[in-house]
């Protein structure tokens, strides 16, 4: 029954290779074909479900729309989005961390300017310290701000490091670790219940085990 169908939002890109991996080691024989492909949306009959591949900051709207059941996203969008969704289980991957990041040399200033993809967040962080700056929004490559005279300070995420190195700056303060997290759209969550739950357990019962086994 069309119904019955699990519509799931993925994230494309450097999270979907992890959370792909999650599902099928959790059971869910997501098909091969669905990483190399560019289809948008992949109807899976076996599992019945059909799974959407999205920009990963747009995955909570599909999933708070309802076109989407349920999706994989990060803690970062969740805490930067005020997203009428729920976070149903941390899925322990793409583990980073939101940090406070500026060149080794900087020295104070009274208002600092911190551009970020995340202004709702950084303000907040900022607010609750009694530190007063300018947040500036940016959408990627950030690391560019404090190098070129945007910003004093950015706020983003640490995976590796490895930006950060290779760009000569320096990681301040560590704000939150970060990790992807399945959530459900509300009404979804009560008529598909069922199904919700059952994947939900299949996903803790692996994520538990590869806890312990770590
Ligand atoms: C993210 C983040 C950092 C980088 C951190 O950027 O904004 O720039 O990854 O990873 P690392 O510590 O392993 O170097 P992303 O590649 O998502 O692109 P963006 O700059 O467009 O946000």
């Amino acid at each position: 029954m069309e119904q019955d169908v699990l519509k799931v939002a993925m994230p494309k890109g450097r999270i979907y290779k992890q959370a792909s991996k999650l599902f099928r080691e959790a059971g869910l024989a997501i098909p091969e074909e669905i990483d190399e492909s560019r289809k948008l949306i992949v109807p899976v009959p076996e599992l019945n479900m059909e799974f959407i591949l999205a920009k990963p900051v747009d995955v909570p709207t599909y999933v708070e729309y309802g076109v989407a059941d349920i999706g994989v996203v990060g803690k970062d969008v969740l805490m930067e989005e005020d997203l009428d969704v729920y976070e149903l289980l941390d899925l322990n991957i793409a583990r980073c961390r939101m940090s406070v990041i500026g060149l080794p040399n900087w020295k104070p200033v009274i208002h600092p300017r911190v551009a970020t993809k995340y202004p709702n967040v950084a303000s907040k962080y900022f607010r609750e310290r009694g530190q007063q700056v300018e947040v500036i929004k940016l959408n990627g490559s950030i690391e560019l701000a404090p190098l070129i005279g945007l910003a004093d300070r950015i706020v983003d995420m640490v995976e590796t490091g490895q930006t950060l190195r290779e760009n000569g700056l320096a990681e301040m303060e560590e704000m939150f670790p970060i990790t992807s997290r399945l959530i459900a759209n509300r009404v979804s969550y009560r008529m598909k219940n069922e199904r919700i739950q059952q994947l939900c357990d299949l996903l803790q019962t692996h994520i538990s085990k590869a806890q312990q086994q770590a």
